[in-house]
């Protein structure tokens, strides 16, 4: 059983399921989107539509929830035969929510993968010849602290809502976020929040709209210049909402 005080699983537009938390008060995914076609259109396909060519990536999944952004993304790079070697890393506070996990109703698509899940649950870490995930319970804006410079090619930016969980959208977060990412990696996030866009742009990254058939606009940016995205115009926005500001922390 998966739901308890704090999580109820909530079918969702794509027919796979996604959770409420009544303690933010927000579903862990778009209910409308759907929570697997939300986690692939929103950040592994825009991310691999990028890095595809890379030999090895490694990425950061902020934050790991119910698993679908690495879990998808392990679909997807297997679905397209990708052979890149990938590392993820991903924290998680809800030590309780990762407990339930092994019974929460996945899609089918993720029935090959069970066997990921599990260990994630159990031990935390998963590694085989081509994949090596660490799962971290405890806060993600001190994990981030302790990676070298410029270690990741993708990050993926799925907390909740900037309203709901500030902390993790602010302009001292992201200057974080740029002291880990390669110069040519990308952020991925449904956002499209002005604060959150001026978070990334006030800590030198471009920032691009992720647009397409069948899902609301969502944002990708990067220290370097992004080929195959619209970009964001920010000096307008910036003049037409001079009120607008970034979080702080
Ligand atoms: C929108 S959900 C993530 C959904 C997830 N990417 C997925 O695909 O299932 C946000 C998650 O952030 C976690 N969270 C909130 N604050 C956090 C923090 N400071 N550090 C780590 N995780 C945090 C919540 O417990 C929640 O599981």
């Amino acid at each position: 059983m998966f739901d308890s005080q704090l999580h109820e699983m909530v079918l969702s537009g794509d027919g796979s399921y996604t959770a409420y938390s009544k303690e933010y008060g927000e579903h862990y995914h778009s209910t409308k989107d759907g929570a697997l076609y939300e986690s692939l259109i929103k950040h592994v396909e825009p991310a691999f539509k990028i890095k595809k060519d890379s030999k090895e990536l490694n990425i950061l999944d902020i934050c790991f929830g119910l698993g679908f952004n690495t879990l998808a993304t392990i679909y997807y790079h297997k679905k397209n035969s990708f052979t890149s070697k990938l590392n993820i890393f991903s924290p998680e506070l809800d030590g309780a929510l990762v407990k339930f996990l092994a019974n929460f109703n996945y899609p089918k698509e993720f029935d090959e993968l069970r066997h990921i899940i599990i260990e994630l649950v159990n031990n935390g870490v998963y590694s085989d010849e081509n994949l090596h995930i660490e799962l971290f319970l405890g806060d993600a804006r001190e994990y981030i602290k302790k990676f070298p410079k410029a270690k990741f090619d993708i990050v993926y930016q799925d907390a909740f809502s900037p309203s709901a969980n500030p902390s993790l959208w602010t302009k001292e977060y992201f200057s974080d976020i740029k002291n880990i990412i390669k110069e040519d990696g990308v952020v991925t996030t449904y956002s499209i929040a002005l604060p959150t866009r001026l978070a990334l742009y006030e800590n030198g990254f471009s920032v691009y709209i992720n647009s397409g058939d069948g899902f609301r606009d969502a944002t990708v940016a990067s220290l370097s210049p992004l080929n195959g995205f619209t970009g964001v115009d920010m000096e307008h926005k910036i003049k037409c909402n001079p009120d607008a500001v970034s979080l702080r922390d």
